[in-house]
């Protein structure tokens, strides 16, 4: 019977992009139509008006809109004039887009470990890649932090090494637009930060995009310009070499429609993650969110105690109907592409572990106390 019972309920989403779009659905077809009406789908108003709202819903002076998460990093890589010689530190446990780019320029990515309660680079990590890039002869230029899974990067200590070795921070806050540091708010913290907005990202549209967000009036120039060719300003005089990596806008309108609700939805996030803290703390490794930082909670991510086979675990909740992931199976490190590259001091043992022992639960702002209720029991009959 019991069995009955559960078949005959909803299954649970991942991530529920439709019960947003039963909110919204309207106010997007029509914001939609109106691009398709208007007709300027490269660079329409809706791009321009978006680059503004964003600067005001984070605070930063300027906002360069652009294809994806990964052109964002790109972008701001180029405007940093990153090359061949140079060494840019980036953590093991995160998204391959972040070390990628990295390469594409010719620089050398240095992996840095993780710390083990939050999953974000580890300052005295971060010391030893950087020795270790001086001992191979390359010029430590840079630094990329992530804010894995919504919570910022520890950016105090983080800033205080870039500053005293004159490298630069580019956040890489692809999960992390929404929440803040110690007051501050991503999008504001390092010389540029970038952000993605995939389906699946707390702010995502409807396909491919992404933005740079940063203060320098300078720099804003030099990234529209490198946005659309290099062109100058003579459109047929292209000053630089650049891409095209424009948003386009019918996304641009997507995105204002979820800009307007997207506050209202990080709240429900917080909520959502509160109860899951309470139902599960005293069974797994909850995700710590130090004093002073926020969450948007990309993901709810919990570390199984070790010896755990976690493969086991993620088919039986699949079997009583919870789908979970596991980002991220294999840090960069040890990936085909990219084990050639130097790693930090002797080797990466806190990404290594996290990898064999994360598990993400389903996490979107619609998901509501009796759904989440039937997740916590099937993980706590499974555990
Ligand atoms: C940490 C991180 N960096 C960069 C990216 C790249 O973003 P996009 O997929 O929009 O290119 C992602 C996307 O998944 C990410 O999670």
């Amino acid at each position: 019977m019991a069995e009955l019972a559960t078949a005959s309920v909803d299954p649970i989403e991942f991530i529920d992009l439709g019960a947003q779009r039963r909110r919204i659905g309207e106010r997007m077809d029509a914001a939609i139509r109106r691009v398709v009406d208007h007709g300027r789908f490269i660079l329409g108003p809706e791009v321009a008006e978006l680059e503004r709202r964003l600067g005001q819903f984070c605070g930063a002076r300027h906002v360069l809109s652009c294809a994806n998460g990964t052109d964002a990093l790109g972008l701001a890589l180029m405007a940093k004039c990153a090359a061949p010689g140079q060494a840019i530190m980036v953590p093991s446990f995160t998204f391959a887009a972040t070390a990628e780019v990295v390469a594409w320029f010719g620089a050398t990515p240095v992996f840095v470990d993780v710390e083990a309660e939050t999953f974000n680079m580890d300052p005295v990590s971060l010391e030893a890649g950087i020795a270790a890039a001086r001992r191979l002869g390359l010029k430590p230029v840079g630094v990329i932090p992530v804010d894995l899974f919504g919570l910022p990067a520890d950016y105090d200590p983080i800033l205080d090494i870039a500053a005293a070795q004159r490298m630069w921070v580019i956040c890489d806050a692809a999960q992390s637009l929404g929440a803040s540091y110690k007051g501050r708010k991503v999008g504001t913290i390092g010389d540029l930060t970038t952000t993605s907005f995939f389906p699946a990202k707390p702010l995502g549209c409807y396909g491919d995009g992404g933005a740079v967000f940063l203060d320098d009036d300078d720099t804003i120039s030099v990234l529209r310009s490198l946005r659309v060719h290099g062109q100058g300003t003579d459109k047929y005089d292209n000053v630089r070499i650049g891409m095209n990596a424009r948003l386009d806008t019918v996304q641009a309108a997507v995105l204002l429609e979820k800009l307007r609700i997207f506050a209202e939805e990080i709240d429900a996030r917080q909520q959502v993650a509160r109860r899951y803290d309470v139902a599960l703390r005293d069974l797994v490794q909850v995700p710590k969110i130090p004093e002073g930082l926020t969450s948007v909670w990309a993901q709810y991510t919990v570390r199984l105690p070790a010896g755990f086979d976690r493969d086991d675990i993620a088919a039986r909740l699949k079997a009583k109907g919870v789908p979970t992931s596991v980002y991220y199976v294999k840090p960069l490190h040890r990936q085909t592409a990219y084990r050639d590259y130097p790693v930090a001091g002797n080797g990466l043992p806190v990404s290594e572990h996290l990898a064999d022992e994360v598990l993400s639960l389903p996490m979107h702002p619609y998901l509501d106390p009796a759904t989440q209720g039937r997740i916590v029991d099937a993980v706590r009959a499974v555990l």
